[in-house]
């Protein structure tokens, strides 16, 4: 019974691992929002932004992050809805969506000033 208990928690560890890589990749977000240039405007941690009009990202719910992120590339490839900013469209036409899932789990994760979820960790 004790050995059942044992593989039965390890296969729910595993589980568990596969079932957040599918979902989205911290490490993968890390990278790409690197490469991306993203801190250029969005500043440090992506927490300072470089001027007034442009937004704090670190912390912002991933859910959020990943809608707006999929309608600036709506807007980029059907001018008819989705967000309309030249900047961004131009930023996220290169990614597909597993990427903006990523990219938005990995700013989600970011303690700036939009962190607001302390006691859900
Ligand atoms: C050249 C400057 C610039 C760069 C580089 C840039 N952004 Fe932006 N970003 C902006 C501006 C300006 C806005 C606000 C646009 C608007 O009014 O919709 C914005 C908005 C956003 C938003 C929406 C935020 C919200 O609260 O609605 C997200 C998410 C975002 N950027 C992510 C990124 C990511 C990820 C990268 C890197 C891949 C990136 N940005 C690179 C300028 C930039």
């Amino acid at each position: 019974m004790k050995r059942l208990t044992a593989s039965l928690a390890a296969a729910a560890t595993a589980l568990a691992f596969a079932g957040a890589a599918h979902a989205a990749d911290l490490k993968k977000g890390e990278e790409l929002v690197n490469k991306g240039g993203c801190i250029a405007c969005h500043g440090a941690g992506l927490d300072k932004p470089i001027a007034p009009n442009y937004p704090k990202l670190a912390g912002q719910y991933q859910s959020y992050l990943f809608h707006a992120l999929q309608q600036y590339q709506a807007k980029h490839q059907t001018p008819l809805y989705g967000r309309n900013n030249a900047i961004m469209s131009g930023m996220v036409a290169q990614y597909n969506t597993q990427d903006l899932q990523d990219i938005a789990a990995y700013i989600a994760s970011l303690k700036g000033d939009l962190y607001i979820r302390d006691e859900m960790h």
